[in-house]
């Protein structure tokens, strides 16, 4: 498989950094409440399996799955849970992990529909922010980094499921 036409826009190790930090601020902010982590599939399950190590407080983790695109690159503006939360979420502090947020419809319906679960509170964390895109504005919490309007694969988010095993974040080149 020739991946040579991905050129790096963040760094495995500049990643790594802003996921320290993210990590550290989350622990000092949630002091030691405990903490429900709501991962959403599939692009975000490697910054989840990194920022969950850099957060130093009792939590626990639980999937979501989500799917808002086609095989292309462009949004259907539909968003369809495919795999609900194994547990309820009343009563409990909740962090949504995202890795992208693009036009903000996945997050908008996300937040909507987990209101209604009655959660303690609510907050969303995202690797990546694309704010040329927006179509909702929605509030990020916790955010990595601001991007351009670029498709970028790499670390989880994939172009029709390719490139989610890239170390890096990187921008597909038209050739
Ligand atoms: P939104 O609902 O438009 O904010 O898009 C959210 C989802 O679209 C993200 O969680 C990603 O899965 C996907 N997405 C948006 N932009 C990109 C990109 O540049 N690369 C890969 N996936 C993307
Ligand atoms: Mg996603």
């Amino acid at each position: 498989m020739t991946q040579t036409h991905v050129s790096t826009l963040l760094s495995t190790e500049q990643i790594a950094a802003r996921v320290r930090e993210l990590g550290a601020q989350i622990t000092k902010d949630y002091d030691g409440r405990r903490l429900v982590l709501v991962s959403v599939l599939k692009g975000s399950f490697i910054f989840t399996a990194d920022l969950c190590r850099a957060i130093d407080t009792q939590l626990r983790i639980e999937f979501l799955g989500v799917r808002s695109y086609g095989e292309g690159t462009s949004t259907s503006g539909v968003v369809q849970i495919t795999q609900d939360l194994s547990k309820p979420i009343e009563g409990e502090d909740v962090l949504i992990v995202e890795d992208i947020v693009d036009t903000g419809l996945t997050i908008a319906h996300l937040l909507e529909l987990f209101r209604t679960r009655h959660p303690a509170s609510i907050k969303v964390c995202s690797l990546l922010h694309k704010p040329a895109r927006t179509k909702i504005e929605v509030p990020i919490d916790y955010l990595g980094f601001t991007i351009e309007d670029r498709f970028v694969v790499g670390y989880g988010l994939d172009w029709a499921e390719r490139y989610r095993n890239l170390p890096f974040i990187g921008v597909v080149e038209a050739k």
